[in-house]
C-alpha cells in the first residue's frame, strides 16, 4: 500500500506540462471526482489500523503536493508564452501602417524649406470675409479682376477663401515688421473639375515685410527653394505677369527639360513649366493693413501644393489627390 504511495509520488513529481490544458488534465487525473488520489481517500477505511494514521498523513501530502505542482507548472507555462512574446530573434513583422498622403509630404518639404530661413507658420479661417480675401488685397467690389478666382460664396460678405493671401492681410494686420511668414492651408474655387483643376485644392503663401526688401531678395529666396525642392543645378525664370495685390507681379517658370516626349507635352514644348505667382506686394495692402508704405517694402508669393507635388511625383491627374483610392495612396508609404 505503501509503496502504490511512493510510485505516485514520483510520477506526480516528474510532471512537466506543456501547456494549461495538460495541468488541467493532470489535476482531474489526481483530485477529480473519478481521481486517483480521491479514490485512495475513498479507500482509508479499509487500511489496517496501524499503517492508516502514515496512510492518511501521507496522502495528505499528496495532494498538497498535486496542488504545489499545478502552481508551479501554471507559472512556467505562462513565463513560456510570455519569452514567446518577446522573442527577439524573430523576423520583424512587414504589416503596413499607412502612409502620410502626398500633399502632406510636399507641404512638409515646402515648409520646411521656408523654416530654414526663419519664416513662421501662420494659419487663417477658410471661411472669410469679403476685406480679407478681395478688398484689402486692392480687390474692390466689382473689380474685374475678382474674375480670376472664381468664388463660392455663403453670404454677400462670406465666402470660402480663394486663396490663403487672406491670412498675410490677417497676420499684417496684426503684427509689425520684419515679417517672415508663410501660409499653408486649403483653399476653393468654383471651376470645374477636370484633370487640371478642382475645387478645393491646397496653397502655400509667402510674405516678407520689412526695410528696403526688393525685388532682387524676391529672386533669391525662389531660387533658392526651386534648388531645393527641384534639385541643385535647377534654372528659373520669371515672367512679367499681373495680380491685384503686387506690383511689379511676375509668373515664376523653372526649367524642366525636354528629355522625352512627356516634357513637351507638359512644357508645351518650352522645356519651361509654371510654379507659383509672386510679386512686390503693393504700397496700397501695406497701407491697407497699417503698414507705413513709406518705411517698409515687402514681396509675396504663392503656389498650389497640388501643382508641385504633380510635377515632383509625375502625375498627370489631380483627381488622383482626392480620390483617396488606396492604390495610389499605397505609393507614398514609406513602410
Ligand atoms: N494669391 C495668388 C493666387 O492665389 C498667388 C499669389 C500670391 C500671387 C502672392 C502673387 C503673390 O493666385
Amino acid at each position: 500500500m505503501l509503496s502504490e504511495l511512493k510510485e505516485i509520488e514520483e510520477k506526480i513529481e516528474s510532471f512537466r506540462a506543456k501547456n494549461n490544458k495538460e495541468i488541467d488534465s493532470f489535476r482531474v487525473f489526481y483530485l477529480g471526482k473519478k481521481g486517483v488520489l480521491t479514490n485512495l481517500f475513498k479507500k482509508i477505511g479499509s487500511v489496517s489500523k496501524e499503517e492508516r494514521k502514515e496512510y492518511g498523513f501521507l496522502l495528505n501530502n499528496l495532494k498538497v503536493l498535486v496542488k504545489k505542482k499545478i502552481t508551479q507548472q501554471r507559472g512556467l507555462v505562462v513565463e513560456d508564452v510570455k519569452i514567446k512574446k518577446t522573442d527577439l530573434t524573430k523576423p520583424v513583422s512587414f504589416k503596413k501602417i499607412g502612409g502620410k498622403h502626398p500633399i502632406t509630404l510636399i507641404r512638409n518639404q515646402i515648409i520646411d524649406v521656408f523654416k530654414s530661413l526663419s519664416f513662421e507658420i501662420s494659419l487663417g479661417p477658410e471661411i472669410e470675409d469679403d476685406w480679407h480675401n478681395f478688398s484689402a488685397l486692392n480687390l474692390p467690389a466689382e473689380h474685374p479682376a475678382r474674375d480670376m478666382q472664381d468664388t463660392f460664396f455663403i453670404d454677400k460678405d462670406v465666402l470660402l477663401r480663394t486663396h490663403t493671401s487672406s491670412v498675410q492681410i490677417r497676420y499684417m494686420e496684426n503684427s509689425k515688421p520684419p515679417i517672415r511668414t508663410i501660409s499653408p492651408g486649403r483653399v476653393y474655387r468654383n471651376e470645374a473639375i477636370s484633370s487640371r483643376a478642382h475645387c478645393i485644392f491646397h496653397q502655400i503663401e509667402g510674405l516678407y515685410v520689412d526695410r528696403n526688401v526688393g525685388f532682387s531678395d524676391l529672386k533669391q529666396i525662389l531660387l533658392f527653394f526651386s534648388r531645393k525642392m527641384f534639385g541643385e543645378k535647377t534654372k528659373i525664370r520669371l515672367r512679367p505677369s499681373y495680380f491685384p495685390f503686387t506690383e511689379p507681379s511676375a509668373e515664376v517658370d523653372i526649367y524642366w527639360g525636354l528629355n522625352s516626349e512627356s516634357d513637351y507635352r507638359i512644357t508645351k514644348g518650352t522645356g519651361w513649366l509654371e510654379i507659383m505667382g509672386c510679386g512686390m506686394v503693393d504700397p496700397a495692402v501695406l497701407e491697407n493693413c497699417g503698414i507705413d508704405s513709406n518705411v517698409y517694402s515687402g514681396f509675396a508669393f504663392g503656389m498650389g501644393i497640388e501643382r508641385i507635388a504633380m510635377l515632383k511625383y509625375k502625375i498627370d491627374d489631380l483627381r488622383l489627390f482626392f480620390e483617396n483610392d488606396i492604390r495610389f495612396l499605397k505609393q507614398f508609404s514609406s513602410s
